[in-house]
């Protein structure tokens, strides 16, 4: 490869090396297989495209100041993808081996990870999708898991600045009692013309509310939402939501900064209540929100005032990239670190 543009890259598709693959066949998982093709041989009539039996996770690998390379939660990524799977009936992949196959894909793809001073990260997509051959709509019998990776930049644009979102009431992402709280394809499919809209505005994501009454935030399209105020950290709860990987550290970390933390249900009107709010997730990392137009109720709430990232947004982040990076210690064993 040409030498990488590392502090300017995308939030996208680069091509590296190795991939790793495993497939579900008799019921029971075979070994991890290395591959350099970018492409898959699938059966026309595979569940996956007809009937949404995909998952995905999203992880992160850094490099620290050490030269180590660590990779963040692994273990709830692990978690996560299992219960995406009992969510639309597909083989669960054991923790040890989804674990065993990310280390070597990591370690594999090696010369990809940007370098600690460019403060890219390399970004680690592990999927699952049924793969044999279904008419009627019931699960496939085997499976295919597949972990690609690839060196990126931040998801937003500018990385840590204020950008703001938007309330469509027109649009969905997940029913109460859907598959909001699973991370499948399909709720990505579900979210793409709200999200393409949006951008179109000017806006950097969709804030959803929830979709029986319209009345509580539920989350962004690519990331939670959070909001501050009265020194409390303060985050949707919700049957429709993902349960954020990230969310969850900063409440931990909200915690150990001396904030209150609150899991609640929050209404539109609180909104202008809010210091500051962001958006969060492994992509988005903090996204802090500049302001959010609820433009069928002709409603605008500016939160950042000066449209600079709040005190305690800037604290958050630069505390959870410290851990990430390697610059502060782990004290909650949530880094794997590569030898
Ligand atoms: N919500 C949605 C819909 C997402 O796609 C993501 C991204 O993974 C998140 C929230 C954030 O989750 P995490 O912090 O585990 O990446
Ligand atoms: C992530 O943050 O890992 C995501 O999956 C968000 C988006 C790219 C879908």
């Amino acid at each position: 490869m040409g030498e990488l543009d590392w502090p300017n890259l995308p939030f996208g598709y680069i091509k590296t090396d190795y991939n790793i693959r495993c497939y579900y066949r008799d019921g029971a998982w075979g070994e991890l297989e290395v591959s350099e093709s970018e492409t898959v041989n699938l059966h026309m009539a595979s569940t996956c495209l007809h009937y949404g039996q995909e998952a995905f996770e999203g992880l992160k690998a850094f490099r620290g100041k050490d030269g180590k390379i660590r990779i963040f939660r692994l273990d709830e990524n692990a978690k996560r993808l299992q219960s995406s799977c009992d969510g639309i009936m597909m083989a669960k992949m054991p923790i040890e081996l989804f674990t065993e196959a990310v280390r070597k894909v990591v370690k594999l793809n090696e010369r990809f990870i940007p370098p600690y001073e460019s403060g890219s990260s390399l970004y680690i997509r592990p999927f699952l999708i049924g793969t044999s051959a279904q008419v009627g709509v019931s699960p496939a019998k085997e499976y295919l898991f597949m972990i690609f990776v690839t060196p990126v930049g931040p998801y937003f644009k500018g990385g840590f600045k204020t950008s703001p979102v938007v309330i469509l009431r027109q649009y969905d992402r997940a029913a109460p009692l859907g598959t909001g709280i699973y991370k499948v394809g399909g709720n990505y499919a579900a979210s793409l013309v709200a999200g393409e809209k949006a951008h179109e505005l000017g806006y950097a994501a969709v804030l959803y509310l929830d979709a029986k009454e319209k009345k509580y935030l539920d989350e962004c399209g690519p990331a939670n939402f959070f909001a501050i105020k009265n020194n409390t950290y303060i985050t949707p709860i919700s049957t429709s939501i993902l349960p954020s990987i990230t969310n969850n550290s900063l409440m931990k970390l909200a915690e150990e900064m001396g904030l209150k933390v609150e899991r609640r249900q929050i209404t539109t009107e609180e909104l202008e209540t809010f210091e500051e709010a962001g958006q969060c997730g492994t992509a988005a990392v903090i996204s802090p929100i500049s302001k959010v137009d609820d433009l069928d109720e002709n409603n605008s709430f500016v939160i950042a005032k000066d449209g600079m990232p709040g005190p305690i947004c800037t604290r958050l982040y630069q505390k959870l990239r410290a851990i990430q990076y390697g610059d502060e210690p782990d004290n909650y064993g949530w880094v794997t670190v590569l030898e």
